[in-house]
């Protein structure tokens, strides 16, 4: 499962959102967005202890997620639009390329990031099968979508009815209607524990966590051989 043809319309959203980008993020999640960040690249610091020094930023956009890791290291920020990698100012090196096909040779990355970019993949699978052969690590936090039918609904009618209307309170018109695209994206995701599930066919899950009523999910996994 994935976005499959309603990709082409969320792709058209990350070109015009990015000015607004982290602002609006900040606003509809109530203050949690880069705190489940840190979150998830705090769970990987605990579990494997040590600086990576070769790490993937996929989805990079700003880079807002690489810009956690500490100490010396090397980032190629990968995404699939040009304007979000512009704003990147952490990279080291940045390609334009989709997660299901990347450019890299197997097992040339110590980690592989993903922050809220996974569930705009247009083949999840594919794309978990892709991060486990370029890293040895794969930690991702992203939109996700509850298993429990109450907390979906309720989400639902958040992503459909109220989120759009916050992000319109620090964005402007055009930009903040891009954040109606939120519903679709959430309505279009596996639920939480079939990603779980997906994600065990390449990799050792070592945690997954939901937050913000299972419309957030954190995982740090270690890809196997
Ligand atoms: C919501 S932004 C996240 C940016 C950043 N990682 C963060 O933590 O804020 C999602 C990014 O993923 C990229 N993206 C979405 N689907 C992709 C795919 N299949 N392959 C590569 N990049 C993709 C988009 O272009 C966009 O820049």
């Amino acid at each position: 499962m994935g976005l499959g043809s309603s990709w082409r319309v969320v792709y058209e959203s990350y070109k015009k959102i990015v000015k607004f980008y982290e602002r609006a993020n900040l606003l509809v999640t109530f203050g949690n967005v880069d705190r489940w960040r840190r979150e998830a690249i705090g769970l990987f610091y605990q579990l494997d202890g040590k600086n990576p020094l070769r790490v993937l930023d996929a989805g990079a956009g700003p880079g807002n997620m690489a810009r956690h890791i500490r100490g010396v290291k090397y980032v190629v920020a990968l995404d699939a639009t040009a304007e979000m990698l512009r704003a990147n100012d952490v990279a080291d090196d940045k390609v334009v390329g989709l997660f299901e096909y990347m450019p890299f040779r197997s097992r040339c990355f110590d980690v592989v990031l993903a922050g809220y970019s996974l569930h705009a993949a247009v083949d999840f699978e594919k794309a978990v099968a892709e991060f486990s052969r370029v890293a040895e690590y794969q930690v991702a936090v992203s939109i996700g979508k509850p298993d429990n039918i109450i907390a979906r609904g309720l989400l639902y009618f958040y992503t459909r009815y109220i989120l759009p209307r916050l992000a319109c309170i620090v964005a402007p018109r055009g930009v903040c209607d891009e954040y109606g695209k939120i519903f679709v994206i959430v309505k279009s995701q596996m639920p939480n524990s079939l990603v779980k599930r997906t994600i065990e066919k390449y990799a050792t899950s070592l945690v997954f966590k939901t937050r913000g009523l299972g419309g957030v999910y954190m995982y740090v996994a270690k890809s196997r051989r």
